[in-house]
């Protein structure tokens, strides 16, 4: 895809290609860092490591539906003398030999923060991302302060749903951050194996953080929340798993993106592949750099859009792209869309209460809403 340009500049970095490993176990030691490299990912981030190692629960991860998972992994069960010692070596090697930017996640207190991050930046460490997932909103913004005191490479906070209202708390930490990330994994949720009677993962009540598809519309609203309150780069992260989900978070106001449980469901080859589709998605749009699509809902939407109560639009069917499939009238709880078996669907505008839902479940993008009375 030549005629395309992925490659983002995000605080002083060139990332050849936007889609980059987000902390997890897929960028758990050096030789998985090494991997993300080799898998085409278009800059690099390592484990999030803290001044001890991680007490990790066993099991830590299952499965939930096809794409997601739930884990209870918190940070490296790998002790920051290893890291330094070894991990951080093979890492930045392997940033070298594939000439990318890297990015090493840290958390979580003051303390953690102010003696970790010097020793990060010394190393070589390019930029640091700090994670307020187990922190109250005080310290959220002392330890942002903390790290800001320590080193001079940019820093990024990465913002957790559960911590509260991510605009304000990207407003409280805009004076001491370069730039944000939205979000981590969700919850705490649970799942029941209904067989055993028992959670498939091995913390106290069972609980794990769900990540994947299922959180995308959570994170693509983040990172539209937090981009509104400030100019500094937001990284996006939750539920990509293919090309046509960067451009959904560019569009939002991401700058770059994250993967995390598509790496560890599919290997280190979909960064690669993610970042090859979206070079396609916009080479079939007419776009020649992925810098065009950014901000595109953003620019639009920041202040919000008109709220229309009334029903003044009805669902509206073209004939020449419906496939008489009747997706559309199962899903109709108005009685308002007819689709007998093998036959073009017709709406009955009396009944239709313009709720939308048909025009986003038919697959051959048949069916809009139009204003009623210019309905033809
Ligand atoms: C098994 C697992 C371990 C994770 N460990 C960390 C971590 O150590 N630090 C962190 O900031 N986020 C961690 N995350 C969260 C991911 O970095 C990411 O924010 C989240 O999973 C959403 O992205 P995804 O849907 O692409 O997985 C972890 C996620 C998973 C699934």
């Amino acid at each position: 895809m030549e005629n395309v340009n992925l490659s983002v500049v995000v605080l002083n970095r060139t990332f050849p290609n936007p889609v980059i490993p987000a902390a997890g176990p897929n960028v758990g030691s050096g030789k998985m860092v090494q991997r993300a490299a080799q898998g085409g990912a278009g800059g690099l981030l390592t484990k999030t490591i803290s001044s001890v190692a991680a007490q990790v629960p066993h099991p830590n991860m299952a499965r939930f539906g096809k794409d997601n998972l739930l884990n209870s992994e918190l940070w490296s069960e790998l002790s920051p003398e290893t890291w330094f010692d070894q991990e951080y070596d093979i890492s930045l090697n392997a940033a070298h030999e594939y000439q990318l930017p890297i990015i090493a996640s840290v958390g979580y207190t003051t303390h953690d923060l102010a003696t970790l991050g010097p020793r990060l930046e010394q190393k070589g460490i390019n930029i640091i991302e700090f994670s307020i997932h187990y922190l109250d909103e005080k310290r959220i913004v002392e330890t942002a302060q903390a790290l800001r005191n320590a080193v001079s490479i940019p820093i990024v906070a990465k913002l957790s749903m559960h911590s509260g209202d991510l605009g304000e708390i990207a407003k409280l930490l805009d004076p001491y951050v370069d730039g944000f990330t939205c979000i981590n994994s969700f919850g705490p949720t649970l799942m029941i194996d209904i067989e055993r009677g028992t959670s498939p993962l091995g913390s106290q009540y069972g609980y794990g953080w769900l990540s994947g598809p299922s959180i995308k519309p959570l994170a693509i609203r983040s990172v539209f929340e937090v981009a509104r309150v400030t100019d500094k780069p937001v990284i996006g992260v939750g539920g990509i798993t293919c090309g046509e989900d960067v451009i959904e978070f560019f569009m939002a106001g991401a700058s770059l993106v994250e993967v995390c449980t598509a790496a560890i469901l599919k290997g280190p080859e979909v960064y690669g592949k993610i970042a090859v589709e979206t070079a396609q998605w916009l080479d079939a749009h007419g776009y020649h750099d992925i810098e065009e699509i950014k901000g595109l809902y953003l620019n639009k939407y920041r202040h919000g859009q008109t709220v229309v109560t009334s029903i003044n639009q009805t669902a509206w069917v073209d004939e020449l792209k419906c496939k008489a499939c009747s997706q559309c009238a199962k899903v109709c709880q108005f009685d308002a869309l007819q689709a007998p078996l093998k036959q073009i669907a017709s709406v009955n505008t009396e009944s239709c209460a313009a709720c939308g839902l048909c025009v986003s479940v038919c697959p051959f993008d048949a069916l809009e809403l139009r204003p009623l009375l210019h309905e033809d």
